[in-house]
């Protein structure tokens, strides 16, 4: 057999969410943080104009959607890199600036991809203590050495829901060597409600090593496309055009992505549904009698004591037809993670549970 580097075997692969359709059974699928309502009406119809031209590459400097993505969050279109997901970004991000004898900073239950993206390139991931479940901005920059290349900082994080305020990032930046690349993984920001948030877009014109990533998957529901984007100062964009595959983003994605920015309506439903359920979801799970984390995005993490519990509670669900996702591969045994579904769905599944948790007391 042909071996790949070693340090690619002490990968554990990453495991998305489960579901799985029973013949005549509803299913709920509430673990892997996609949006609730399908795609946005207007990228569907962009997607089905560019399906035409799949003949064709892409262009592959994505101008036409860096430049919606600029004028949507009124940055320079120059300072932005498309990928295939943000996932795609991660790695590539690892993969130009971390290798062998290099360290990949994050916080103790940041987004399992950092780690995995790491040591993908070669280099050492090193995860940072938290405090209750949300990154310590002392306990990061105590782990940061001679040899840290990355901190990734998931904004807020998955699977927690806890972020830093503006405040904290400014403090972390500040205390930071000006030689390790601080990328705020923005994946959630559009969820957030605290007005002493930051998404980072403004810190990224500041500062030479400020990076800002951002998805299309959660909040535009469109996790199947593939898409993400990055916000970076000249020289971080510079390398990662060398890095990347010349035609990474598909012809339909970068459709389907102009289509999605202009779809302000499924936006704003999608918002006022995750406000609303989410705030449903922790009060109803809290009168459960069971620990909910705060969470500021699109999914809440529920804490069931014994691993035991938990997973008799996933396996429960399960048969209902309703998926949450487990934890252990984030160390999280005891806790299950909740996506917020719709009304309807959020309804049915808090009785479920419900209906569950009274028939085992
Ligand atoms: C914090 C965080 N960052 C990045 C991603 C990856 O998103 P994408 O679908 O754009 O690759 C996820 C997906 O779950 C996430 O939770």
């Amino acid at each position: 057999m042909i071996k790949a580097k070693d340090s690619i075997y002490k990968i554990n692969p990453y495991v998305g969410g489960e579901s799985q359709e029973k013949e005549g059974q509803r299913l709920i699928k509430l673990s892997s943080n996609e949006g609730p309502y399908g795609p946005p009406p207007m990228a569907v119809e962009a997607m089905k104009h560019a399906a035409d031209n799949m003949h064709r590459y892409p262009d592959g400097g994505c101008v036409a959607l860096r430049q919606a993505l600029a004028e949507k969050n009124d940055i320079d279109a120059e300072k932005i890199v498309c990928g295939a997901g943000s996932d795609e970004l991660i790695s590539l991000l690892c993969k130009a600036y971390a290798g062998v004898g290099d360290e990949v900073l994050y916080s103790r239950y940041g987004f399992l991809m950092y780690a995995i993206s790491a040591m993908g390139a070669g280099a050492t991931p090193v995860a940072a203590p938290e405090q209750d479940l949300c990154a310590d901005v002392d306990a990061l920059i105590a782990a940061v050495t001679e040899n840290t290349k990355i901190l990734f900082l998931a904004n807020p994080n998955n699977p927690t829901g806890s972020y830093l305020k503006r405040d904290q990032i400014l403090d972390l930046h500040a205390r930071l060597p000006k030689t390790v690349l601080l990328v705020l993984d923005a994946a959630y920001t559009e969820y957030v409600e605290d007005p002493d948030f930051t998404d980072g877009h403004d810190l990224v014109a500041l500062h030479d090593n400020i990076v800002v990533t951002r998805t299309f998957s959660k909040i535009y529901g469109m996790g199947g496309v593939r898409l993400g984007w990055m916000h970076a100062p000249s020289h971080v964009i510079d390398v990662m055009n060398r890095v990347r595959g010349p035609f990474n983003v598909s012809i339909e994605a970068q459709a389907a992505g102009i289509g999605a920015l202009q779809d302000d309506a499924f936006v704003e439903k999608s918002l006022a549904n995750n406000k609303k359920c989410r705030a449903m979801s922790v009060t109803a799970l809290q009168e459960m009698g069971l620990k909910v984390y705060p969470s500021q995005g699109n999914f809440v993490l529920v804490d069931f004591e014994t691993a035991e519990a938990a997973e008799a509670v996933r396996l429960h669900l399960k048969e209902e037809g309703i998926f949450v996702r487990q934890m252990p591969a984030y160390n999280l045994p005891t806790c299950l993670r909740v996506t917020i579904g719709t009304e309807e769905e959020m309804v049915l599944a808090l009785a479920a549970l419900k209906a569950y948790i009274i028939r085992n007391d």
